[in-house]
């Protein structure tokens, strides 16, 4: 069975750049409280009536595909990786088909809804498909639009100040060279926490979920309604329940523990140890979790590479970008061993080891 890798990469930023002073013109907040916190500088927004999160994930696509130097035809497959899709349903996968113009061959379009581990299970469903020889060019997106879901309002400054806008993308193709490509992904899940990370309405189901496991957090639930009409209430949109809530310190304690225990898992699994990393790229979540796990893992600063002082967290694409900018700033050569690892809403987490 060949191994799989990577081709092809791009990733694509919107060219508005929002600092923390301007986002201090909206809230309460200052740079000096996001700085000290979470490290972001600035990030970027889309202009919301140019571009969508499929929009920029094609963007991306086309520098990633270019790369891999294929014809955009010759994708066979597509995945794409988001939590902030452009429609309820159909997903991002079909839009960014149709935005490429990918149309000849009716090719299967898959969408993933696993926030920031979202890439790192994209690409192990990715190398399965291409190690299987089902497929030998699967276009892997991630991509998201935040800032159309998020509470501009102090009431909403601790996630608010946290996200940005982004995308990126990678062509996985089958390889023949011994010891290259994907070496092993590692993949883990909680839902004991799922709504300590979640943007739950409109959902349908308002917290049913919490309530069913004793959680008296008030989410928008309401038992008397039969059916119908539980997508959006008033009571939601006066209470905040329609944008994404979080508990930022319980998140903050599981993602510097389950990080360097699913990226030793996977160099265990390959017989390495953390001075085998050349380049480690761990998912820009705070720069604050990086820097601990970067410290837990006794890592030197030359073997990470963050980004999030410059773009926020982008979710799903914090990965892709920051490979890709690490590759073209030559970061990332030819035989380099490369660890990505994520953890963010679900919980999910994992890792991947990837020989370039
Ligand atoms: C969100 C996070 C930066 C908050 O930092 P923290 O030290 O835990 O701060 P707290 O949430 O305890 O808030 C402390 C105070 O700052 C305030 N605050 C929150 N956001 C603020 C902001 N943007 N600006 C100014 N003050 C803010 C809070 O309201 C609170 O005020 P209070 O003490 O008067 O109640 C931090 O918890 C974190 O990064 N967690 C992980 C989040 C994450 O990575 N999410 C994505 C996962 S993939």
């Amino acid at each position: 069975m060949p191994n799989s890798k990577i081709a092809g990469i791009g990733f694509y930023v919107p060219e508005k750049v929002v600092t923390n002073h301007d986002l201090a013109r909206h809230m309460d907040t200052s740079d000096e409280w996001i700085q000290e916190r979470s490290g972001i500088v600035e990030r970027r927004y889309v202009n919301r009536h140019e571009d969508t999160t499929a929009t920029i994930g094609a963007k991306a696509a086309r520098i990633a595909i270019e790369r891999a130097g294929i014809d955009k035809e010759e994708v066979d497959f597509i995945i794409f990786a988001t939590l902030s899709p452009d429609y309820y349903f159909p997903g991002c996968g079909v839009l960014a088909q149709r935005e490429l113009g990918i149309s000849k061959t009716e090719i299967g379009a898959l969408d993933i809804r696993n926030q920031c581990s979202g890439f790192v299970y994209g690409l192990t469903v990715a190398d399965q498909f291409v190690r299987s020889g089902m497929y030998k060019n699967v276009l892997l997106i991630g991509a998201e639009v935040h800032s159309i879901g998020l509470d501009f309002t102090t009431r909403g400054r601790n996630v608010t100040a946290l996200f940005g806008d982004g995308a990126g993308a990678v062509v996985i193709q089958p390889t023949e060279e011994k010891g290259k490509g994907i070496l092993t992904s590692k993949l883990h899940s909680d839902g004991t926490y799922a709504e300590k990370l979640a943007y739950i309405n409109p959902g349908g189901h308002s917290g049913y979920h919490a309530k069913k496991m004793g959680d008296d957090t008030d989410f928008g639930y309401d038992p008397d309604q039969e059916f119908g009409g539980l997508f959006l209430t008033q009571h939601m949109m006066d209470n905040a329940m329609t944008f994404p809530n979080m508990d930022g310190k319980l998140v903050f304690k599981a993602a510097v523990t389950k990080f360097p225990e699913v990226i030793m898992e996977a160099l265990n699994d390959q017989g390495y140890t953390t001075e085998d990393i050349d380049l480690f790229i761990p998912h820009q979540a705070n720069l604050r979790i990086s820097q601990l796990v970067q410290r837990r893992l006794k890592l030197r600063d030359d073997q990470v590479w963050n980004n999030i002082q410059r773009y926020g967290n982008t979710t799903a694409a914090t990965i892709p970008i920051a490979l890709c900018e690490a590759w073209e700033a030559g970061k990332v050569k030819e035989g380099d061993l490369i660890c990505i690892a994520a953890f963010g809403s679900g919980f999910t987490w994992g890792a991947t080891l990837i020989r370039w």
